[in-house]
């Protein structure tokens, strides 16, 4: 059984000049121990995802359809309470700027051992140990001096890890990444990545590691569940991902990534135009006026997410996939 199982997700946002579906029926499984990126352009929806697994979405926004299911248990059944219990304990959640989670109030080691003593019936000088352990094993050098440290007096880099530290502070089954090196520099992302790797490696820890960086999924993901406007556009291994990419989307998301030429020239391939406005949608695919292959019936009909013949576990949302397309100039 999959550890976690997210069927039609369905998440909107009624706002004053329209309903926003912010994820519009979005399915993917995630296996004890498995890291699965979630990739697409800032606004596909890959936050709003995460918020609806954990149960924390802001009013007004709201799941209007479908299930998700971890560890055999419905969440969206779960009263508020359990769902608290559920969160720090078996599910983690770690966010892009760190600085924003922790409490500039508090030194960084009592505030992994409030997060331990809410799940854990554990002595204040037990969980302190076990809170440099927590600093210890996320690579943070002299954890004891450390542990006194207020957020301030850290790096960028070290705050990010203590909040890996308290995520992992209750042993969950499930991280959830959601960005959490896009603030940070290269050789920090560098660090933090390997980090996640050597956690799920050593605790068969799961995580969903959300990015809008495919060149960061190259590096941690066994799996990539690629968005665009709210919808899953194209479901791969990453290694078949990168080595034939089947929607235009992910190609151009592909082409994206800089590459030391580009640099040097200053080339770099961008996705033309944008992002539609979510209340003034395509008719059609939603990526059609931004897509370089789009035929005809692209504009008029919206792609369903199909199998890819031969291969049970790709999916794309795409035309050109379409084993009743007949058109010849499309293959
Ligand atoms: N509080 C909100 N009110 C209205 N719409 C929202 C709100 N939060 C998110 N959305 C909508 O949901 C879409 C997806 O947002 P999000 O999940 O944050 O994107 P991502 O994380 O992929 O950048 C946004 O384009 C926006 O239209
Ligand atoms: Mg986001």
């Amino acid at each position: 059984m999959a550890l976690l199982e997210v069927k039609n997700l369905v998440t909107k946002f009624p706002t004053r000049t329209g309903v926003v579906k912010a994820v519009d029926g979005v399915s993917f499984f995630l296996n004890h121990g498995e890291i699965l990126a979630v990739v697409g352009e800032s606004g596909s929806g890959k936050s709003v995802t995460s918020l609806s697994i954990m149960g924390l979405l802001q009013e007004p926004g709201y799941v209007s359809g479908g299930s998700i299911t971890f560890d055999g248990t419905d969440l969206l059944a779960l009263t508020n309470k359990n769902m608290e219990r559920l969160r720090g304990q078996k599910l983690a959640m770690i966010f892009q700027e760190p600085m924003t989670s922790l409490n500039p109030v508090y030194r960084v080691g009592d505030q992994i051992v409030e997060a331990i003593q809410t799940h854990m019936s554990m002595k204040k000088n037990e969980a302190w140990e076990r809170a440099v352990e927590m600093l210890r094993v996320v690579g943070i050098p002299s954890p004891e001096d450390r542990a006194r440290d207020y957020p301030h007096q850290m790096s960028g880099g070290m705050r990010q890890r203590v909040m890996i530290a308290m995520a992992l502070s209750c042993n969950p089954q499930l991280l959830i990444a959601d960005e959490p090196t896009t603030a940070l520099d290269v050789t920090i992302q560098a660090q933090i990545l390997d980090l996640i790797y050597k956690l799920r490696d050593d605790y068969n820890m799961a995580v969903l590691f959300i990015t809008h960086d495919l060149g960061v999924v190259s590096e941690v993901a066994d799996n990539v569940v690629v968005m665009y406007c709210g919808q899953v556009v194209e479901q791969a291994g990453k290694i078949a991902l990168f080595e034939k990419p089947l929607h235009p989307y992910t190609l151009g998301l592909l082409n994206s990534i800089p590459r030391l030429e580009d640099e040097k020239s200053n080339r770099l391939y961008t996705i033309r135009g944008t992002v539609p406005n979510p209340l003034d949608m395509p008719q059609g695919c939603p990526f059609s006026d931004r897509c370089e292959k789009c035929f005809n019936r692209c504009l008029k009909e919206r792609p369903k997410l199909m199998s890819v013949q031969g291969d049970p576990t790709r999916k794309v949302r795409c035309f050109l996939y379409d084993q009743q397309e007949a058109l010849p100039s499309c293959k």
